[in-house]
This record gives structure tokens, C-alpha cells and sequence, in this order.
């Protein structure tokens, strides 16, 4: 049995590439393409990462497309936790001698949608500019997108290690209010959730445990990866992006609840503040599902699992 059709839109980054990992490697995903848009490092960098990425792990006939290089109405602002090139911690990889396909992301998302012949889930582990302007320049796919799958945003804060806002959210704001509006079902996986698939010293027992080339080039890149947490909160690095990826191959691995989420367009400490009206006081209904709980421990048995096999 062949697995569900994706499509996946990323800004690999270290927790971007072992998610990318993933997909090209789970029985139950059937990965259709690839989109790539800034963030933890400029376009041209997580573009050269992607290709890099699928070439290094066989997967070079997976059409990559390239994406927004700027948020849809704000400057730049980069992730920090990946280093300049984007994926620090293998200097071994070959370049990419793999071609882009000659349409911008938006293109190429909105030509599989439209050819597919059913919905298809949309995964998304970056700053939403590519899936924004998706719907501002074809509205038409919108039926074709069964579901977006997000790791974005933050709602509980239940710890101090947990910022107000999150990156992928506070990079492009105004891409999440337009997703929002657009009625597109949504399940957005944030921080309150990804900052419980931390890797720490046990994690990296198990990873040591894979001796392959591609386990070591995980440790490689986690090790890289977990710089700025551990001298930051003192923490692992946080498998984010991967954990959202994972709901594709096992839903149950997070609980959701439906919120009416608004975005912070104005504000000054809290910028790109994803807020949950949980009591319903705005009057809206729910426009995306919000992660709460998290089965860690399941979690990385699949991601062993799925650098194992
Ligand atoms: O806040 C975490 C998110 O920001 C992840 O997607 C990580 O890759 C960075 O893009
Ligand atoms: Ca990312």
C-alpha cells in the first residue's frame, strides 16, 4: 500500500531536515514535493539544504520548488538556532547538483493540488509566506487542501522555557492571519507541545544506537542544533518540526482542541503572538485545531524507528 500524498513546505534548518527525513523515509507518506521559504536561514540557503537533504538520503526524485525570500509585508528577521548556512553541523554533505523545478512554490503547490485527484494534506514547518500567497494568488486550491498540518505558534505558556511568540509565527504574522481567515482546516502544532520532544541525554543514547550514515548525520546536526537551547534554558534541542510531521504518520500522537486563534499585529512585546480565545469571548468560531498534549516517549520510538529500518 502506498503511502498518503503530501506536499511539504519547510525551511530546513536542522528540526526542518530530520523532518524532511521522515517523510521520504515512512512507508506512509508518499511525498509529492517539496516547497522551501525563508527563515532559519535565507532562501537561497534552505533551498541548497533541501536539495542537499533529499540527495543525501536517495530521495533526489522528489521535486523541490523554491519559495518566498521575504515575509509577505515585513523585513527578514532570521531564526538563529541553525547557524548561517542553515544546517551547520555537516560540512560533509555533497553540494546539490539537483535541478529546482522552474516555478516559484506557490506555483508548484498550486499545479499538484489542483492535479491531484483528492484533497491533500498540506504539511508546513516554516514561516507560512509560501502557503499565504498560495491563497491569495489561487484561492481556487482551497477545496484541495484537506487539511494544513503547522508547527507554528504558542497558546498555554506553561513553562518559562516557552517564549510569547514563536518563530515560524512572529517571522511572518501576516501570512498566518490570511491561513486564518481562509477557513483552511488547520492544526497548529506549537511550542506548548515541541518543547516536550526535547533531545536529551537519553534521546542521544538511542540516536547513538543507529550507526548508519544517516544516524550520525542526525547526531551531527542536533549537536549543532541544541546550542542555542542549551545556552539559552539550559535544554536539548527541540524536535518541532519533526513532531508535526510525525501527526501525519500517527495523529495520535498529540491531542488538539479548536480555538478561535487571533495574531498580534501590533503589539510590541508580543509581536506575532499566536492568542487563543478559549472562552469564546470574541464571539468567533474556532478557525484551527491547537496542540495541547504531546506522547513524547511514542514520539521518538517512531523517529527511531524510522532512521532504524
Ligand atoms: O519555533 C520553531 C520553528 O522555528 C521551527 O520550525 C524551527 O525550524 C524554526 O523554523
Ligand atoms: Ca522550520
Amino acid at each position: 500500500m502506498s503511502g498518503e500524498p503530501i506536499l511539504y513546505d519547510c525551511d530546513p534548518g536542522h528540526d526542518d531536515a530530520i523532518a524532511l527525513v521522515m517523510a521520504q523515509r515512512s512507508p506512509a507518506i508518499d511525498l509529492l514535493g517539496v516547497t522551501t521559504t525563508c527563515g532559519n536561514a535565507t532562501i537561497e540557503r534552505t533551498t541548497e539544504n533541501c536539495l542537499r537533504i533529499l540527495e543525501f538520503i536517495g530521495a533526489a526524485s522528489v521535486p523541490v520548488a523554491r519559495g518566498c525570500y521575504r515575509p509577505l509585508a515585513r523585513p527578514l528577521v532570521l531564526g538563529t538556532a541553525d547557524g548561517p548556512s542553515g544546517l551547520e553541523g555537516s560540512p560533509y554533505l555533497p553540494p546539490a547538483t539537483k535541478a529546482l523545478e522552474p516555478v516559484h512554490a506557490v506555483d508548484f503547490l498550486a499545479r499538484k493540488l489542483l492535479e491531484a485527484p483528492e484533497p491533500i494534506r498540506v504539511v508546513a514547518t516554516g514561516p507560512l509566506s509560501n502557503i499565504g500567497l498560495l491563497i491569495l494568488k489561487h484561492r481556487e486550491v482551497l477545496p484541495k487542501i484537506r487539511e494544513l498540518i503547522w508547527m507554528g505558534g504558542v497558546f498555554y505558556r506553561k513553562s518559562e522555557f516557552i517564549t510569547p511568540t514563536e518563530f515560524n509565527a512572529f517571522c511572518d504574522p501576516e501570512a498566518v492571519r490570511i491561513v486564518l481567515d481562509s477557513g483552511l482546516p488547520m492544526k497548529m502544532v506549537g511550542l506548548d507541545v515541541t518543547m516536550q520532544v526535547l533531545v536529551e541525554a537519553p534521546q542521544y543514547e538511542a540516536l547513538g544506537k543507529i550507526d548508519t550514515p544517516l544516524g550520525r548525520v542526525v547526531v551531527d546536526w542536533l549537536r549543532f542544533y541544541e546550542k542555542l537551547h542549551r545556552n539559552s534554558m539550559g535544554v536539548g534541542g527541540a524536535l518541532h518540526d519533526p513532531l508535526a510531521l510525525a501527526l501525519v504518520i500517527d495523529p495520535t500522537l498529540v491531542r488538539f482542541r479548536p480555538a478561535h486563534i487571533g495574531v498580534d499585529l501590533s503589539g510590541t512585546f508580543a509581536f506575532g503572538a499566536t492568542v487563543a480565545d478559549f472562552w469564546n469571548e470574541r464571539g468567533e468560531p474556532p478557525n484551527a485545531e491547537i496542540a495541547h498534549e504531546v506522547d513524547a516517549d511514542r514520539f521518538f520510538d517512531l523517529l527511531y524507528t524510522l532512521l532504524s529500518d
